[in-house]
């Protein structure tokens, strides 16, 4: 980032923005994929909607092969428009709008049950359309140590799991996949227990799946600065690879049919894909303590608002800087634990940009409608700069509302 770059995006989309970057993205797309392919072939990726649902990325992914995962018949809408193939599309989640699911279940996309109360819905479905393939898998929920018990899918030493497993010996037009399960934490260890546990399953169950799917959970690239705000050790791609994909390689090595192995990767493709840009707007001093207010909010980057403190630039535009000491960014609402950034030391002034890294994982998608509308994301590319996103105006959070 430089001046002459940020003088020209702010004049022309105003004094805050994102930028997306749609190669990096491709990067981290390719590098995963090899990872994982080189150790167990048949593997393939279906990106978490969810985490960043940015048509441009959803598009990537289908443009390099990978699958769509969606947990909303409002994603699998994004998943249609962009162009993906129906069976292309990996539709999971607690909640099915239950015409949706009859809708996109008949044009083939493929849904994991996550409860008996799916199933039921399913038997009229697969009785109504007897001549259509309805692609189903189930989500399992078992223990793998992590200290959780999730509230999501199948506990699969249950008669629940039995019956949703009984059903395709009910009805000839489904079609089973496979198996799917989702555990949120990102710590390398968890790895080895998913692959294990999901092949100890599929072996007691005697059933041989089309697909493993593991879900999603895993870390990214971040700078080291972010990485040292973590309890455990941020692994790489090969690491998660090296976990997972060698169990698969192992346990088929000897068999002809060899299942796909499906991962459903969000922040670890796309969180170092987007920065936020926003202005310095003022620089105050409160009883000794040094506070800057940005045209910009924790809403905007960390929703989740985990207390991390981002990768951060400052990048001067001209105005004379000040030394400053333990510093910190605040945002532009009126909630006083809202801060971007704490304890920066540095150089600033007001006028400046704060660049901030890691700016891609469940940022746009959850950035609430709160106190301003949400600013533009754009991408520098060889021809220009690309509006990815244009800037919310009042009209797009209130023409929903009666007045
Ligand atoms: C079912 C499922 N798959 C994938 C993901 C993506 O997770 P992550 O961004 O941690 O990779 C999630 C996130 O909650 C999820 O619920």
């Amino acid at each position: 980032m430089n001046k002459q770059i940020l003088q020209n995006l702010s004049k022309n989309f105003g004094d805050a923005f994102y930028l997306l970057d749609s190669k990096q993205f491709a990067q981290n797309y390719a590098e995963l994929k090899k990872a994982f392919s080189e150790i167990y072939p048949h593997f393939n990726i279906a990106y978490s909607y969810k985490t960043n649902y940015t048509p441009k990325f959803c598009k990537l992914v289908n443009e390099l092969g990978g699958y769509a995962e969606v947990v909303s018949d409002m994603e699998a809408e994004i998943a249609l428009k962009v162009g993906v193939k129906p069976q292309n599309i990996i539709w999971n989640g607690p909640y099915k709008n239950l015409k949706e699911l009859e809708r996109l279940i008949v044009l083939g996309v493929i849904v994991n049950i996550d409860s008996l109360y799916e199933s039921d819905f399913i038997r009229q479905i697969a009785e109504k359309y007897p001549k259509n393939t309805i692609n189903l898998g189930i989500r399992c929920n078992f223990d793998i140590g992590d200290g959780v018990v999730s509230r999501f899918g199948f506990d699969v030493e249950s008669d629940d799991f039995k019956n949703a497993l009984a059903l395709f010996d009910s009805y000839p037009n489904l079609n089973f996949i496979g198996l799917q399960c989702h555990f949120a934490t990102r710590k390398l260890e968890t790895w080895k227990p998913r692959a294990e546990k999901m092949l100890a399953l599929i072996d007691a169950l005697k059933i041989t799946p089309k697909r493993i799917d593991l879900g999603g959970g895993l870390f990214g690239k971040m700078a080291d600065s972010l990485k040292a705000q973590f309890d455990g050790y941020i692994p790489t791609y090969r690491e998660y690879a090296k976990e997972v994909a060698t169990v698969f390689a192992e346990r088929y090595k000897d068999e002809i049919f060899k299942p796909e192995l499906v991962i459903e990767p969000g922040s670890a493709l796309v969180g170092d894909c987007m920065k936020f840009v926003s202005k310095v707007v003022n620089i105050k001093n409160i009883r000794g303590k040094n506070i800057a207010t940005l045209l910009g909010s924790i809403y905007n980057i960390n929703p989740t608002l985990n207390k991390k403190n981002p990768p951060i630039e400052i990048v001067s535009m001209g105005e004379k800087q000040k030394e400053y000491e333990n510093l910190d960014f605040g945002g532009f609402t009126c909630i006083e634990s809202d801060y971007l950034y704490k304890h920066f030391n540095g150089k600033l002034a007001v006028g400046d940009f704060a660049v901030f890294g890691n700016a891609g994982s469940y940022s746009v998608v959850l950035k609430p409608p709160f106190i301003l509308p949400n600013f533009p994301v754009l991408e520098i590319t060889d021809k220009g700069v690309e509006v990815i996103k244009r800037g919310e105006c009042f009209d797009d959070i209130f023409h929903t509302f009666t007045f």
